[in-house]
């Protein structure tokens, strides 16, 4: 796939007075007493240009906010961007994520063609360099994107490409930052390949593209294996939930694997863990049909599975000493005469059946058939990623994604990629109350329970399937996408999953190692 906006990062050894690009960025507290040394010096350069503004009261350091400032050929950069970064004691590993995201957007806009990144200078020796070099490069490639692959012609104007740099003064430093450039450009580059194919639209990408994308990524791939089970495969393997949700569509469903199997000491590379992923590449809620207003949005009902897809891209590229799976169930949910209904009892994959009460809880009818899957290879973690609620939207907003598990360690281990990454969580219950509704008298299984506690009891359901195998359960209805441009984004697909995924799984690498 053509990236829709080459972003090429780098580090260089520079004094940022002398350092020529379209644009410059240099961060700003809002409780800071006047300038730091390395912009005072460039203010110098600037006779003070950046204090007058300062002074003028026309930009105070918070963070989402920024100001630009002409270098009038007195110093290198053609523009000095001020990016605020809002409290002194506030600041996370996100703060400088978020700076490097409004930087690249605004350069976007201003179409510069290269810009110069010296945010991380403001943060001193708070965290380590290459974890600030990372965090740099995964927020430049979020920043600079934007989708408008089918615009045709000209479309707005904007530059393809975008050079980036980190600037450092000592070399010492600038080899540190480096390090977490290399790591940040391949975990925001796949973030930015899954945000591309969430965008796409249902006719675009249905269960054979989106499986297509899959074995493309895996031809690209020394570590990555991709098998896909088409309808006849999952007959013969009784995969009755992915078959049940697929039935009613011209688009036939798939059953897509990959496997990274890092190169040497088999055995301890062996995959024991699996990603697993909802891949409805439209949710118009089958017979149960969803009301008409905004249900274009269920095209990004794929997110989950594309999560799994681009996170298992990310693993490959980094070369992560560790086995993974990579399991996305893909079925487009639509009404026809051959489709499934209320009241249909499903035989699924692991021979529990479920009774149908709503075919537009289709997310459940199919991962079950996944987590069926991984734990017949024999993995002993799998986590799975799904927009699976609209419960979990109207209980947690756009904000954070619903943390569900059995198994605390597990789940903290989540929590703390989740703040390594940006990507916010918040652990909410799925035991014994919950799964309790979820009991059929003429099934094993329902598939809904009541009308509260919606993403609760949908991670209850799940739970039935996962026997002793340690599990988590991400619900990220509704962080999946922007429905506005934000300071820091375009609109459309956040490509949430994929940095929390990643992260913790390089944790879990950096661990065995
Ligand atoms: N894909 C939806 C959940 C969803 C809703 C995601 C809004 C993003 C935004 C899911 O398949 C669904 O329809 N869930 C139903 C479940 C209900 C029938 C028990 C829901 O949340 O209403
Ligand atoms: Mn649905
Ligand atoms: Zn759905």
């Amino acid at each position: 796939m053509k990236e829709i906006m080459d972003v090429k990062l780098g580090t260089r050894t520079a004094d940022l007075r002398e350092y020529k690009a379209d644009m410059l960025a240099v961060g700003l507290y809002c409780d800071a007493k006047g300038l730091d040394k390395l912009t005072k010096g460039l203010d110098r350069k600037l006779k003070g240009a950046i204090d007058r503004l300062i002074r003028l009261g026309d930009f105070k350091g918070k963070d989402g906010t920024g100001a630009v400032v002409y270098g009038n050929a007195k110093i290198g950069a053609k523009r000095v961007l001020l990016v605020g970064l809002g409290e002194k004691k506030k600041v996370t590993l996100d703060t400088i994520r978020k700076a490097s995201a409004y930087a690249a957007k605004q350069s976007v806009e201003m179409k510069a063609k290269t810009l110069g990144l010296a945010l991380h200078s403001a943060f001193g020796a708070r965290f380590d360099p290459a974890a600030m070099g990372q965090a740099c490069a995964e927020g430049t490639c979020f920043g600079s994107y934007r989708y408008d692959e089918f615009v045709t012609g000209n479309g707005n104007g904007r530059l393809g490409s975008l050079k980036v740099e980190l600037i450092d003064s000592y070399t010492a430093r600038t080899k540190e930052l480096k390090k977490g450039v290399l790591k940040g450009a391949i975990v925001g580059k796949a973030q930015n390949y899954a945000r591309t194919i969430a965008n796409r639209p249902a006719n675009v990408i249905y269960p054979a593209t989106l499986a297509a994308e899959a074995k493309k990524l895996a031809r690209g791939s020394s570590t990555l294996k991709c098998t896909v089970f088409d309808e006849r495969q999952m007959i013969e393997k009784g995969m009755g939930g992915v078959l049940a949700v697929g039935s009613g569509s011209e688009h036939r469903p798939k059953f897509i694997v990959l496997k990274h199997t890092p190169a040497g000491k088999t055995g301890r590379t062996e995959a024991k863990i699996a990603l697993v992923g909802k891949a409805i590449t439209f949710d118009s809620g089958g017979i149960s049909l969803k009301p008409a207003p905004n249900m274009e949005e269920m095209k990004f009902d794929k997110s989950g599975g594309i999560a799994v897809l681009a996170t298992m891209k990310a693993v490959a590229e980094l070369g992560l000493p560790i086995g993974v799976y990579g399991i996305i169930p893909s079925a487009e949910n639509v009404p026809s005469g051959t489709s499934y209904r209320p009241g249909d009892i499903i035989t699924t994959y692991s021979g529990k059946t479920v009774e149908v009460q709503n075919t537009d809880a289709e997310g459940r009818m199919i991962l079950c058939d996944g987590l069926s899957y991984a734990v017949r290879q024999k993995c002993e973690t799998v986590i799975d990623v799904a927009t699976l609620t609209g419960a979990c939207l109207v209980a947690l907003g756009r904000y954070m994604a619903g943390l569900m598990g059995n198994d605390d360690k597990l789940i903290k281990q989540l929590q703390k990629a989740s703040q390594q990454s940006g990507e916010k969580v918040w652990h909410l219950p799925s035991g014994e109350e919950y799964a309790k509704e979820m009991k059929s008298k003429i099934a094993d299984l329902k598939n809904i329970g009541s009308r509260w506690g919606g993403a609760c009891t949908a991670a209850a359901f799940l739970r039935q399937f996962i026997g002793d195998a340690k599990w988590a359960h991400l619900d990220i209805a509704g962080v999946d996408v922007f429905q506005k441009p934000t300071e820091f984004s375009a609109e459309g697909s956040t490509g949430f999953g994929v940095r929390l995924l990643t992260t913790y799984l390089a944790n879990l690498a950096a661990a065995k190692d």
